[in-house]
């Protein structure tokens, strides 16, 4: 099955608890996330610009970008959009150009664009190919938009760079396989390196590591490679007894990307509702 096929046409809502944000953390910033037409990027993108950020929102499919940019500006948030593939290194470096260009440079960059691609997830079924494309989008992604942003924010001596890892990254997956789960891995991990290389440049690299949050994509999955019984098992093994929502990942984005984490830097932040404990 092609990973483009898992996604229907529908328009991303906008719910209220994004929108209420009692503060402006990011009135003069300007923010970049990727893989954002959908899910968690387009509920994080969402966050930051009722945040007061100018943000942008990049996804290769521009159809969904469309629909993200009505269903945020019919809430008075304006995203500004453009068609960027996170596999491809020309993609984002002339997606990156073309942003700053317009904008004068990104003040904070979230990592968000990533999935296991829907390989299989039993380790011996799992081809080359299947760990080619999914460390290229979760991984070297990464690389790619970082090195694109890096140089402005060091001539500014500022930015706030949020990568997205997993608790797949940190304990293992339910659903998705070794190869995205040594992926994310490499984003903590990298995170980490990358907070110790940029930190004295005044900027901070952070990751967040969520469990299952039930997008289009992960419903679907996990339909699939869970029984019944065994996701209410799962879920009752979880304290909080729910899963993590858009707007939980969105609220952990925003405050690594704002000033209140001004001195929190090459950190993996669990969104699990403490699953991992148990
Ligand atoms: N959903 C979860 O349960 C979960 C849990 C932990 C971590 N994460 C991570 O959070 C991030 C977002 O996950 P999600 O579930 O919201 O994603 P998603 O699958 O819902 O995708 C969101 C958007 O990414 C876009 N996208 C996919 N491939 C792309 C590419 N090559 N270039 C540009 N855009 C692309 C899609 O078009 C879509 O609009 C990912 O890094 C994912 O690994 C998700």
């Amino acid at each position: 099955m092609s990973d483009a096929s898992i996604y229907s046409e529908a328009t991303p809502e906008v719910s209220e608890q994004l929108l209420a944000v009692a503060c402006r953390r990011f009135s003069s910033r300007t923010a970049l996330v990727t893989g954002a037409a959908r899910g968690i990027g387009f509920a994080t993108a969402v966050r930051l610009a009722a945040e007061g950020a100018q943000v942008w929102i990049a996804d290769r499919d521009n159809d969904a970008l469309e629909r993200a940019y009505a269903a945020a500006r019919a809430h008075g948030i304006t995203l500004h959009h453009a068609i960027m593939d996170s596999a491809c290194a020309d993609s984002i470096r002339s997606g990156i150009a073309d942003i700053q260009a317009k904008a004068g440079g990104v003040d904070v960059l979230v990592n968000n664009a990533g999935g296991s691609l829907h390989t299989p997830f039993p380790l011996m079924e799992e081809s080359g190919r299947d760990w080619e494309r999914v460390m290229t989008l979760n991984v070297m992604s990464v690389v790619w938009t970082s090195q694109a942003v890096l140089p402005s924010m060091m001539q500014r001596r500022y930015g706030r760079i949020v990568n997205f890892g997993s608790k797949a990254g940190r304990f293992s997956s339910l659903i998705a396989g070794a190869n995205y789960a040594a992926s994310k891995g490499a984003v903590a991990a990298m995170t980490r390196q990358m907070a110790t290389e940029f930190g004295p440049s005044g900027i901070t690299v952070n990751c967040v590591c969520p469990g299952v949050v039930m997008t289009e994509r992960t419903q679907r999955l996990w339909a699939e490679r869970r029984t019944e019984e065994e996701r209410a098992k799962i879920l009752s093994d979880i304290p909080l007894r729910r899963y993590c929502s858009v707007e939980d990942v969105a609220a952990a984005v925003s405050f690594l990307a704002s000033d209140d984490a001004s001195f929190i830097t090459g950190v993996a932040l669990d969104l699990n509702g403490g699953q991992a404990m148990a």
